[in-house]
């Protein structure tokens, strides 16, 4: 071919990336990979090896241990045997450490893209140019905050040892992403990569053996679900961290119930990628190709619905074909591609099988031209046009790709479809109307938003999602507290209480103080009886029946998450509006102090000055609430790029709280406030000792412009209102002060909806405590946080 047919036809040659340092380095290995337990490398103990091939060519790359719960066993060991050491030889020397990993990456960074390309299948290009510079970047970042740790997070502690599980789709990057935080806060790791992708895996336990890094602090299980189940049965391990489907994280979410494991899980997406009119049409082709055609579409966060304002869809969909049809599919070695092998033939099956289903359910199919290669996995970019938001393709994540779209007329209706998923992972939003854009990204339930950009991550910015996507955050200062807590929280003894029911007589007290007074629920602002019609007796401290209160059931509870759904301004207000409101309730409560203190008096015994006390340390804890309502605030982030992200706290959004029952009026105000200051709407049941306190309470919410729904109060059987709580779909997070069994059912049941749990696993608190209550622990539960990334330049 001439030069001039060549500048008129723009073909490519070929220009495949040597693999000869890959292949050397695998032969060394024999073809083989094991584990990497407590400095060593171990064979199964099965004895068992699978093979782990090349999707693009199925050319065999490596034996791989098939881990069982044995070697799990050992690498436990291994990992708690070292962690007290790790972390005592103090910040500075563990940022040494996660420095030296970061410039041995560097070093070999060919070496790991050639790897993780074959190992894969994804482009070349991608691997080199951006999933390694990321993961070195993500080992400098960690060990800036190992070196800063001890200032930056006074009163913290590592969690122990950590059980790290991670996907094929970035390999390496998934790694870094739990490694280096992890050892960076002083905990010791077991990893599972997953069984398609040991490979950079193996060659990232070499380089940490290399510098030295103490034994047992990394350790390396390779295998499949069954090792990744053995390491979350594991009972010497204090936190899971995972990243994969939904549906497993889900089976990981129920195994670890009750059992004190701390849990992260960044599981699946379904991310709108929103296009106004206005938006620079050119930019978002482009942008469309590296939401869902990146890495073949195989990416957590891919923008995989695509919703275009009815007025620009018929221009923006024919230039989509347009260019999908110029992508070019092939070898993922070869530097001329944008589209490389999908990770297996169970991955491409599936694949298949949904866009199959999308056609059948009335989507009209636009492929790009494919390569007809029956040795690779190798699927077209592909475009789904006229798909209904409720349809197959619409609400399930395919993981390949191919793109939904559908239309929308305003930004309300935008924001109303991109909403409509069981999902909350990212989302982008492309308009050159600065306030549009930025109107819209935090209405979006997703924990990342991308103004005019997509797929953009750095060590320094949170990522993670909301509901079915999972919870917890990975990056940035926000991401570290998955892996620290509180010292005291360790400290914390376990909950004996005495059963107050020996106490109960059937004496009644004087008639005109008690039948009459039956309190009512507290729903939507107003005071309402039971739905059942039942209500239960209450006794004073000597056992007199005084008074009686709601038997509230799940209707009540029905009836209270609608009425906290409605109140969803409240989550919109100035943070400065909802520190009035609480000040006012402060306030309100101050003028009744001595009417509290006296009925506090009567249901608990207590002495009048403790009462005393814990009125006034109730009313100090209103107004640290309200003092935090708008001082708990964002960050902005400063990644590489020319953009700032926005890490903005937002509210969880309706928040069930099983208060302590040994806390009483303290414990119900203390845990009340802050989710409320936060933006939160609440369903709350009190102790069952001091319901009585919580039914007074209404009158102070009535007078102190408290909106309807911000604050609902069900009292009743703890049991059955945390049951209904605890499956309610409407429910994003639950706080729960009980038993450990109860806390165990609580994780239990999230599964479900994934909502996000803060359980006491039977635990006592000191409610008293400034140290504890006032600590911005109850903040943290109160908020997710989201990042808005948003790119600058003239
Ligand atoms: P998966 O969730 O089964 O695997 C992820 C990791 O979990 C792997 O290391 C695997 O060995 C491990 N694992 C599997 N079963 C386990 C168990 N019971 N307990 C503990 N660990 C377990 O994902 P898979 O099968 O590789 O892909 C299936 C689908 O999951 C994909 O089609 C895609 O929709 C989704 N996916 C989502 C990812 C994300 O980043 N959100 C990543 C990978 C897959």
């Amino acid at each position: 071919m001439s030069i001039k047919e060549i500048f008129t036809t723009m073909e490519y040659g070929s220009a495949s990336e040597n693999s000869d340092v890959a292949q050397e380095w695998l032969a060394n290995l024999n073809n083989t990979f094991n584990h990497y337990i407590n400095g060593k490398w171990q064979k199964p103990k099965s004895n068992k090896y699978f093979d782990s091939n090349n999707p693009a060519n199925s050319i065999h790359i490596a034996n791989v241990a098939d881990g069982s719960a044995e070697d799990v066993d050992q690498a436990v060991l291994a990992a708690r045997k070292a962690q007290k050491q790790w972390y005592a030889i103090g910040g500075h020397a563990r940022a040494k450490y996660l420095y030296a990993i970061a410039r041995q990456i560097q070093k070999h960074s060919r070496l790991f893209a050639v790897l993780e390309t074959i190992d894969n299948g994804k482009p070349i290009r991608e691997s080199r140019d951006i999933d390694i510079p990321l993961v070195a970047r993500h080992f400098y970042h960690h060990a800036g905050w190992a070196q800063i740790m001890s200032t930056e997070f006074k009163g913290f502690e590592p969690l122990g040892v950590v059980g790290q599980i991670i996907p094929w789709n970035f390999p390496l990057l998934m790694l870094a992403w739990k490694v280096a935080p992890a050892l960076a806060m002083g905990n010791t790791v077991v990893l599972k990569p997953a069984e398609f992708t040991s490979a950079t895996a193996v060659l990232f336990a070499q380089i940490c053996d290399e510098i030295g890094l103490p034994k047992g602090v990394l350790n390396l299980i390779l295998g499949d679900g069954k090792a990744g189940q053995a390491i979350v049965e594991h009972d010497n391990i204090d936190k899971i961290a995972f990243t994969g489907s939904t549906q497993v994280g889900r089976l990981i979410r129920k195994a670890t119930a009750g059992t004190g494991k701390k849990l992260s899980l960044e599981l699946g997406g379904k991310s709108a990628f929103i296009v106004f009119e206005d938006a620079d049409l050119d930019s978002v082709v482009e942008g469309v190709v590296d939401a869902i055609w990146f890495n073949q579409g195989q990416v957590c966060c891919a923008g995989s619905r695509l919703l275009m304002q009815e007025s620009i869809a018929d221009e923006l969909t024919s230039k989509l074909v347009a260019r999908m049809k110029k992508l070019v599919i092939g070898d993922s070695l070869s530097k001329n591609i944008d589209v490389g092998a999908i990770i297996d033939a169970s991955q491409l099956a599936k694949i298949k099988e949904m866009v199959a289903l999308g056609v059948s359910e009335g989507a009209t199919l636009h492929q790009a031209n494919s390569i007809d290669d029956k040795n690779g996995c190798f699927y077209p970019p592909t475009l789904l046009t006229d798909v209904e938001p409720a349809s197959t393709v619409a609400q399930q994540e395919i993981f390949g790709p191919v793109l939904a779209a559908m239309t929308f007329r305003s930004p309300a209706e935008a924001v109303q479809i991109a909403n409509n998923s069981r999902y909350g992972l990212a989302a982008s939003v492309w308009s050159e109307n600065i306030n549009v854009a930025l109107d819209v990204a935090p209405k979006i339930k997703a924990g990342v938003v991308w103004v005019n950009c997509t797929n953009l991550f750095d060590a320094g910015a949170g990522f993670g999602g909301y509901r079915e996507s999972g919870f917890g955050r990975e990056g940035g200062k926000e991401g570290l507290f998955e892996y620290i807590q509180e010292s005291w929280l360790t400290k914390l003894t376990t909950k004996t209480t005495k059963a107050k029911e020996s106490k109960k007589t059937t004496k009644n007290a004087n008639p005109a103080i008690s039948i009459d007074q039956t309190a009512k629920l507290f729903i939507g602002g107003k005071q309402v009886r039971p739905d059942s019609g039942y209500s239960l007796p209450v006794f004073d401290a000597s056992g007199v029946h005084i008074a009686e209160i709601p038997d509230g059931s799940r209707k009540d509870i029905r009836n209270a998450v609608e009425a906290a759904n409605k109140a969803v301004t409240w989550s919109g207000a100035a943070a400065h509006n909802r520190a009035q409101v609480i000040y006012f309730i402060a306030e309100n409560l101050q003028s009744r102090a001595t009417e509290f203190a006296d009925r506090i008096c009567q249901l608990t015994g207590k002495s009048s000055k403790d009462a005393e006390n814990e009125v006034n340390l109730a009313i100090n804890r209103i107004f640290s609430a309200a003092a935090w309502a708008d001082k708990y605030e964002g960050q902005i982030h400063v990644p590489p790029q020319r953009i700032v992200t926005l890490a903005m706290k937002e509210a969880l959004g309706n928040i069930a709280i099983v208060a302590p029952e040994e806390a009483g009026f303290l414990g119900l105000i203390s845990t009340i406030m802050p989710a409320i200051a936060m933006g939160n709407r609440v369903i709350v049941v009190p102790s069952r000792e001091t319901a009585l306190l919580a039914t007074d309470f209404y009158q102070i919410l009535n007078t102190s412009d408290v909106p309807a729904g911000v604050i609902n109060i069900i009292t009743g059987d703890r049991e059955s209102l945390t049951d209904t709580l605890a499956k309610h779909y409407d429910v994003d997070g639950f706080w729960y002060w009980g038993t450990a069994q109860g806390s165990k059912f609580v994780e239990f049941e999230s599964a479900a909806t994934m909502k996000r749990t803060w359980v006491n696993h039977g635990k006592l608190y000191d409610w008293t405590s400034e140290e504890q209550i006032n600590s911005d622990l109850f903040l943290r539960h109160a908020v997710e946080i989201k990042n808005v990334w948003v790119p600058y330049g003239a």
